[in-house]
Parts: structure tokens; sequence; C-alpha cells
């Protein structure tokens, strides 16, 4: 209380040793062929599996990109990170502490079982579940007034405008039946203030924005720096949303992989299933990579692997 957050600052190694490895990591793991790109949703069907992209963006705002940094994907579940950054921003840590929780579900991103298990309430927000329960709580008169909020919250995050994919948004709005009905167990416990399936519908466009491996390593950068978008200078949220943010995301951003995620790897990250990764080094910088092919929990394999390599060359690893 009244003591301010100090954000955690450490050094990178030169910013040639950083170019090379990620020049490196790029090369490295172009050569992963395992892994297939999702189809629940039929729209992510269609993406090029050999799109790979890998950047790292540091807290003084020095880029480093191999690969197609530039190609443009829907955010899926890494959008769970900046709602919930936005969310503990403004509600606060303890509201949101107390209404999505924080610990693990051991299950899969769209478990109804994880909801069952835990007498209705949700487990934390990096998982479906969670992330509709925490679109929520975003202020906002409407549904209309909360997208908006977060439309430019997510713009700002990234210093650029994003935009809807509208054929993902159309897709995944027309085979969202499991989200629709995980957002209905909520509500019979009494754990949703908003109608349903008005909220599912902003989580689904929260889904479909449109970014790059550069625009995720943007808005890690900008987590890594207590909220400070270090290319635009924008203050985004406030250090303390951003560590409540890192700590769910090392508990839970990889899905029931979370914990072999954090033993190799040891630096908090959010997958989505369109192949998107981003991580964040807290202080030092944010790291977005993209490739489509998935492993059997929804990771991207060149995505984890290219992140694995950066972490040992780069000395990433916190613990
Ligand atoms: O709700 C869904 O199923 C997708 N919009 C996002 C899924 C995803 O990326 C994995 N989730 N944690």
């Amino acid at each position: 209380e009244g003591v301010e957050q100090r954000v955690f600052t450490g050094v990178l190694p030169a910013w040639d040793r950083v170019e090379e490895a990620v020049q490196d990591a790029h090369r490295r793991s172009s050569s992963a062929a395992d892994g297939s790109v999702a189809d629940y949703i039929p729209a992510l069907a269609n993406a090029d599996p050999d799109l790979f992209g890998v950047c790292v963006v540091e807290t003084d705002g020095a880029v480093h990109g191999a690969g197609d940094t530039d190609a443009a994907f829907s955010i899926q579940s890494v959008s769970k990170v900046l709602t919930y950054a936005l969310a503990s921003d403004t509600v606060g840590h303890d509201v949101i502490a107390e209404r999505i929780g924080v610990n693990s579900t051991g299950q899969s991103f769209d478990s109804v079982m994880a909801i069952e298990l835990n007498g209705g309430h949700t487990m934390n927000p990096m998982v479906n579940a969670g992330a509709i329960a925490t679109t929520a709580l975003l202020p906002g008169a409407d549904a209309g007034e909360r997208w908006e909020i977060l439309h430019d919250a997510f713009s700002r995050f990234a210093g650029r405008s994003l935009e809807l994919d509208e054929d993902v948004y159309r897709s995944e709005a027309e085979h969202n039946q499991r989200n629709m009905a995980i957002a209905r167990l909520l509500e019979s416990y009494g754990r949703l203030d908003v109608e349903p399936l008005e909220i599912v519908d902003v989580y689904t466009k929260q889904c479909s924005l449109r970014v790059t491996a550069r625009d995720l390593a943007v808005m890690g950068a900008t987590l890594a720096d207590g909220g400070v978008n270090p290319v635009t200078d924008d203050h985004v949220v406030s250090p303390e949303a951003c560590t409540a943010t890192l700590a769910v995301m090392a508990t839970s951003g990889l899905y029931e992989r979370s914990g072999e995620w954090l033993f190799e790897i040891g630096i908090p990250g959010k997958s989505g299933v369109s192949g998107g990764i981003l991580a964040v080094v807290p202080g030092k910088a944010g790291i977005g990579v993209y490739s489509p092919p998935l492993d059997d929990a929804g990771n991207s394999v060149r995505g984890q692997r290219s992140l694995a390599y950066l972490s040992r060359v780069l000395g990433l690893n916190l613990f």
C-alpha cells in the first residue's frame, strides 16, 4: 500500500549479439517440421504452415527481426494477456484476483470441467473461461463500448491501429458453441454480470484482431517495461497491472504445458492457436514469434523451439 513499485531492469547482451541470436534462432528452428495447423476454427486452417517470424524488441526500443515478422495473423489467445492487463489496470489487483483466479487448471484451454471442479469459479485468465470473464470486467456501458476500449488499448500496446480479421471473426462466430456454453455456465453460477452472448462476441472479436510477430514483440516489450510502450513512449497500463499479468502468464500461459514451458524456457509466455507466442523478459525485452503448426496442446512448435534457443544463448531464464 502506497509503496511505488519498481520495474526490474537488467541488461541484455550487446546489440549485435542479440541480433545474431535472433537470426540463429530463426535458422535453427526453421527445419522443425512437426505439428499441425489448427482447424477447429475453419478460417485458421488456411494459414501457410511455412510462415515463420521471430522478433525481439528491447525496452530501449531496439528491434531485431528474422523471417516473416510482418506476416499478419489473428492474435487469438495471446489477446488474453492484454485484456487481463487492461482489466487489472481498471478494476485493480484485489478485484481481479478474487473474480478471475490465478491458479493453473491443468486442463485444456477450453475446458468446461475446470469450471465445474472449481465450484463455478474461473481459475485463471489465460484459458477461455477466465478470459471471457475478464473481458466482462472491462469498463463500458455496453458491449460496443467495451469493444472500443479494448480495441484502443490493444492498438496502443502495438503502437499502431490494429484491424479486425473479418474472415476469422465470422468463421469463429459461427463455430463458437463451446465458448457460448462456457459463458452460460459461468452465468448459471452467478459469475458473469453482463449478457453472456454479448461478451462472447467481444471476446471473439478480440481474438480476431490482426497482428504480426513484430506487434507481439512490441506488446511484450510494453509489459516488460512496466506498461510503457518503448517504441511510442505511450503509458498503456500501470506497472502493477504488468506484474500481475506476468505472474499469470508464467503459471498458465502455455495451457497444460505451462510447467514444462517455465522449466525449459523460464520466462512468462502466452501462446495462441493461430501460431503466435508472446514472451516477456521483465525489464529487458518482449519477444514475438509466429509459426502456425502446433503441438497437441495448441502451442507453436517452432515458436517454442526458437524461444528455448533465445532463452539459453541470451541468458533470459529468470531462475
Ligand atoms: O476461443 C477460442 O477458442 C479461440 N478464439 C482462442 C483459442 C486459443 O488461441 C487458445 N486459448 N487459450
